[in-house]
């Protein structure tokens, strides 16, 4: 997603097999509920937030347990989304102090999750 990263293709992040998804919804969750989708209950639901956008990827196995990205399961990961950066602590919703280049990245995964996974709901503020 930026020069230390991989460039999905084509360039609009389309994946080559448009899934078929729900109309987005807007449920309130808490983060505290967020939490809960991590992908290691009994359910494996894995639901991974950007810019407090709730997307369920359960779908996909890199984000439950044992998975490349199952840090990013159950949180806001924003800030580790836009970073390119794997860390837990940078598993969080705030955003706002970073690069322009770094919110660049971080809005082309927003449209990379919008092409793939459903919208489940909104952080609560
Ligand atoms: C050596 C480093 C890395 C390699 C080789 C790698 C490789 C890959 C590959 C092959 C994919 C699948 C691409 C696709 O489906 O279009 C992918 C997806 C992804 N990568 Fe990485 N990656 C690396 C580092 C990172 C880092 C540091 C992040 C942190 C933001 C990251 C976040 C993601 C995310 C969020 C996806 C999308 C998974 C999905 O939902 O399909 N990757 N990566």
């Amino acid at each position: 997603m930026s020069e230390t990263h991989h460039e999905p293709e084509p360039k609009n992040f389309a994946p080559k097999d448009p899934p078929k998804l729900d109309p987005p919804r807007d449920d309130p969750i808490s983060l505290e509920e967020l939490a809960r989708y991590d992908g290691t209950g009994p359910e494996k639901r894995a639901y991974v937030a950007i810019k407090g956008t709730v997307f369920d990827v359960s779908g996909k196995d890199a984000y439950l347990p044992g998975g490349g990205y199952h840090v990013f399961a159950g949180k806001d990961a924003s800030r580790a989304l836009a970073q390119s950066s794997l860390k837990p602590e940078d598993c969080r919703a705030e955003y706002d102090d970073l690069g322009d280049k770094e919110k660049t990245v971080l809005n082309e995964w927003m449209t990379f999750f919008s092409k793939r996974y459903n919208i489940v709901g909104k952080v609560q503020k």
